[in-house]
């Protein structure tokens, strides 16, 4: 027996529109169920085993969806904003209409986020306990001192007093020239609000450029460009999944 849920439930879920507009349509006759009209909202469906349809077209059902988005510089990191485009208006086709971004990038962030409706993973993904690997491909200008990787593993001191974990950070240009923007990679393991950029405040740079390539054991692929996205593969979900067993800790860089 698989599950069962209400039919105004399943459509609404399924972005047939808001659950009055959902209730009006099947009164009206427009929804099928295994090709016979249903008229009462409430009527119980199993979307693994019935065939909805709205209008003649047969609506799809998806209980859990995973995307990852290249995020582009511009839109936030919301499923709702009256001013901006958020990441979530970006995955055109998505069934569901409870997608949300696995944490924040700033506005001005690009890279990687995981777009989901999977509560429990976001829930594993965020947890402080659990220390998940983030890492970041920043320019930063401005003279950082000479012994800035060894005070991010120590564990920096921000400006206001926020003491935060060991943190790796890898040079992978480092010009000569006064001026020009340092290219480093940087891996956190926590997630404080503008933590990257708060990072190199502390140690007299500017972040002019921010993306973040990989958040456990997800990075982000090559092939996406800012704004385009795909739904993640079956290799990436099982590695999601694995991350319930694995251990929290510094292991190193
Ligand atoms: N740190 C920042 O400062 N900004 C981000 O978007 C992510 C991490």
């Amino acid at each position: 027996m698989g599950k069962s849920m209400r039919l105004d439930k399943f459509l609404t879920e399924m972005k047939c529109g808001s659950r009055s507009e959902v209730k009006e349509r099947i009164r009206r006759g427009s929804v099928c169920v295994d090709g016979q009209p249903v008229l009462d909202p409430g009527f119980r469906v199993d979307p693994e085993e019935m065939r909805v349809a709205l209008n003649g077209e047969t609506v799809g059902w998806a209980e859990t969806e995973y995307y990852m988005l290249n995020k582009p510089q511009g839109v936030v990191s919301a499923t709702e904003d009256s001013l901006h485009t958020t990441v979530v208006d970006l995955i055109a086709d998505s069934r569901r209409k409870d997608l949300f971004p696995v944490g924040r990038l700033d506005i001005d962030t690009e890279g990687l986020l995981l777009i989901t409706n999977d509560g429990a993973l976001a829930h594993r993904l965020l947890s402080p306990n659990r220390k998940v690997d983030k890492v970041y491909l920043a320019h930063v200008t401005g003279r950082l001192p000479a012994d800035v990787v060894e005070r991010f593993a120590e564990g920096l001191t921000l400006k206001d007093g926020t003491a935060l974990r060991p943190a790796s950070l890898t040079f992978l240009k480092n010009p000569e020239e006064a001026g020009a923007a340092a290219e480093v990679l940087l891996t956190i393991r926590e997630g404080k609000f503008h933590q990257v950029k708060r990072m190199f405040e502390a140690v007299g740079g500017t972040v002019v450029y921010l993306k973040r390539v990989s958040m456990g054991p997800l990075s982000l692929d090559k092939a996406l460009k800012p704004g385009q996205y795909r739904a993640l593969t079956e290799d990436e979900l099982s590695r999601l999944a694995g991350m319930q067993s694995q251990k929290a800790g510094w292991g190193g860089v």
